[in-house]
């Protein structure tokens, strides 16, 4: 039995479906009995926890043989992956595939989005419990997010013009299911990325291809892009954690390309093209998160 955390998210769907499809029986966490996605089956046993309350955790970790940690970026997350690690050493000892991201390693350019898995990825190393870590780059998915100023040919983000190898969040999920359901990667950090480091410029312009418009590419200072963050209704946490995130993007750190995807699932990475084919019927003007393609 696998504990999946975060199994309603961008990661979480598709990794429950991969997990099912590798025939693994998984325990799936959910804040609400209700919010349970249909496509589950019988091999899928939610279990209502909250990653703020340890003893939902406890009940949640007991017994499984292995935990997918992931948690929502948010100011709490350091402390609800304690609450998680915590419940998994008490479970037992769970085998422990921690979700961070690029950057867990590397403390030169600060991004708060990653304090939360780097404190994880201590907390993992001085625990007993077996353990792998995926660092995967930035989701392809993020950008369905920007489908409102992308449909006015707009994309303008504080990024520089580093390329950045932008994963596919179903290839992150792929991966997470290939490492809990087999032996061997005990100790490893697994940087996940896509096929090839684009630039924001070259982003915008696939994006135009299928929007059947020119989209252009402006780099924003970190102070334009905060105060369009904010304008827009972002928390400032959060916004500066963006202004953060790509900043690091800026100075390339987020563009080297690395082999996991196809060494771990035998084809290679979903690239842009290929993320745009699939999401091609709701772009123009359809909803921004189509679940079936999450
Ligand atoms: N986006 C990126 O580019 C990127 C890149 C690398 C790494 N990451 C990392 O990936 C993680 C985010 O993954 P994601 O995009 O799949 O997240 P997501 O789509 O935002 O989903 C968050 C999940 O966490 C659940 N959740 C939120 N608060 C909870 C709580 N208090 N108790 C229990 N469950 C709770 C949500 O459940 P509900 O459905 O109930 O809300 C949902 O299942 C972060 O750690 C981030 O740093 C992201």
């Amino acid at each position: 039995m696998i504990l999946v955390t975060g199994a309603t998210g961008t990661v979480g769907r598709p990794l429950v479906r991969a997990l099912r499809a590798r025939g693994a029986a998984v325990r799936a966490l959910v804040r609400d009995a209700d919010s349970a996605p249909a496509e589950w089956d019988d091999g899928v046993e939610p279990v209502v926890a909250d990653l703020n309350d340890a003893g939902s955790l406890a009940a949640a970790a007991d017994g499984v043989a292995a935990v997918h940690l992931l948690t929502p970026v948010g100011p709490d997350a350091a402390r609800q992956a304690r609450k998680v690690l915590d419940a998994a050493a008490e479970a037992g000892r769970p085998k422990v595939v921690l979700q961070a991201a690029i950057g867990v390693r590397r403390r030169t350019t600060p991004v708060r989005f990653f304090d939360a898995h780097t404190a994880a990825f201590d907390q993992l190393e001085g625990s007993g419990l077996p353990w792998t870590v995926l660092a995967p780059n930035g989701f392809l998915q993020n950008f369905l997010g920007l489908l409102p100023a992308l449909r006015t040919g707009t994309l303008a983000l504080p990024a520089g013009d580093a390329a950045v190898s932008y994963v596919d969040a179903r290839d992150v999920a792929e991966v997470a299911a290939a490492v809990l359901t087999t032996d061997g990667h005990e100790g490893a950090v697994h940087e996940v990325t896509g096929p090839e480091a684009l630039t924001h410029h070259e982003i915008a312009r696939q994006f135009g291809g299928v929007l059947g418009r020119d989209v252009a590419y402006r780099a924003t200072t970190p102070e334009q892009a905060r105060a369009a963050l904010l304008g827009s209704g972002v928390p400032a946490w959060q916004a500066d954690g963006l202004v953060e995130l790509h900043g690091l993007y800026a100075t390339g750190a987020a563009s080297a390309v690395t082999d996991t995807v196809p060494r771990l699932l035998g084809r290679p990475a979903r690239s842009l093209a290929t993320f745009l084919t699939d999401h091609a019927a709701l772009l123009p003007s359809g909803p921004d998160t189509p679940q079936e393609n999450r």
